[in-house]
């Protein structure tokens, strides 16, 4: 298919890295842009650029900047606006076949504009084809509404990047005494063995667990499993596994490591155990990546771990994390994270699972506890 008739956005556009100013004068020149537009805008908001068409540029153009704050926000209005949800679907996948062809002109036009961030002319082939399906004013317009969006999502993006980077970031080490002496008190506590020993009924064959802690789950291995690898990237708690691991029934060996990257090869264990993992690790899409390679087709993830309040709790928990204040405090734990969601989109079918409230004393948290599998041909 030639580029006149391109039904895809660009390679070069599709970047998952949130385009930022590089500077004030990079700003300033974009929002004198912007201003320099603003009688091509009023025609474009007046009816210009029909408004479903125009929404459908603000989508694509905050998707390829990697604005998500923005892509939100006007897949909404283009839901409204009258975009179908499979057009959205489409340009969120940047393969833009389904749109109507003045439409798909017109957003290939402006996702290139915005590419090459106003400071040249599309590509003269593109530009061709928007102006004979838009005409020569509906064009003209078309690039400001996306000067326009493509300025909302740098700034966005450059003050979200500013105030990340401002943030106290959580220690790149993986060793967090503190946190593994208030553990060992606690672990027990946060899980009784009841829970420990539920969680791991009926595993069989070759285990992984994840974030071992201090071992209080190897005791509880059935006899059907025959062997537990275990992972712990703390040193104390490490230490504390290795000595919860000895003289055990079913062999168990704790080693240093992290769930972004586990030791073993593909499909080599039957089963993964996490418990009070997820909420921590840093790259949760990461670590259940690295679990369904280590996993066999058809392999288990047993779970439990505490999630995101589905009531008035979830803004507190969502302040709590964004601000720092929790993350420091549990060496990088997470009160706010769709855990479930996110083994279901890493591919796993989950079989069952429970929600349940647990925690320690008056802090009662949501928890879910549960099966999930592998299928057992995997994509
Ligand atoms: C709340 S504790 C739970 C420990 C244990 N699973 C239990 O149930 O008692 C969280 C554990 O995850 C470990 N952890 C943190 N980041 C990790 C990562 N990226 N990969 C694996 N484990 C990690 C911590 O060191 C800690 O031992």
């Amino acid at each position: 298919m030639g580029r006149d008739s391109a039904a895809q956005i660009d390679d070069r556009v599709l970047t998952p890295e949130p385009q930022r100013f590089e500077g004030a004068r990079d700003a300033f020149g974009a929002l004198a842009r912007v201003l320099g537009s603003a009688s091509v805008l009023v025609r474009a908001y007046r009816g210009g650029v029909p408004p479903a068409r125009r929404e459908a540029v603000m989508v694509a153009v905050s998707r390829s900047n990697a604005c998500r704050g923005c892509s939100n926000v006007h897949h909404r209005w283009a839901l409204r606006a009258g975009v179908s949800a499979e057009d959205l679907r489409s340009i969120g996948l940047g393969d833009l076949a389904a749109l109507d062809v003045a439409t798909r002109s017109a957003v290939v036009y402006a996702t290139d504009r915005a590419a090459r961030r106003f400071r040249s002319a599309a590509d003269p082939q593109l530009t061709a084809n928007a102006r004979s399906r838009l005409g020569e004013a509906q064009l003209e317009q078309v690039d400001a509404v996306a000067g326009l969006i493509a300025f909302a999502n740098l700034t966005m993006n450059t003050v979200t990047g500013a105030l990340r980077t401002s943030r106290p970031q959580p220690r790149p080490t993986s060793a967090h005494p503190s946190f593994a002496k208030v553990w060992r008190i606690l672990s027990s506590k946060a899980m009784s063995h009841e829970a420990r020993r539920e969680l791991l009924a009926g595993l069989e064959g070759t285990v992984v667990e994840l974030g071992a802690g201090d071992g209080l789950n190897f005791r509880h291995y059935p006899s059907t499993v025959n062997r537990v690898v275990a992972i712990e990237p703390e040193p104390q708690l490490r230490s504390l596994a290795q000595q919860a691991a000895r003289g055990l029934p079913v062999p168990t060996t704790v080693v240093d490591g992290a769930a972004e990257a586990i030791p073993g090869a593909d499909d080599s264990y039957d089963a993964a155990v996490i418990c009070l993992v997820l909420c921590t690790v840093p790259d949760q899409a990461q670590a259940l990546a690295e679990i369904k390679r280590v996993l066999r087709p058809g392999g288990e993830l047993r779970f439990y771990e505490h999630v995101a309040a589905g009531d008035r709790r979830r803004p507190i928990q969502r302040w709590l994390d964004t601000s720092g204040i929790w993350p420091r405090l549990g060496a990088g734990c997470h009160l706010s994270r769709d855990t479930l969601r996110a083994i279901r989109g890493a591919g796993f079918i989950i079989e069952e699972y429970c929600e349940l409230e647990s925690g320690l004393g008056r802090l009662s948290l949501p928890h879910i506890a549960g099966v999930a599998r592998l299928p057992l041909s995997t994509p």
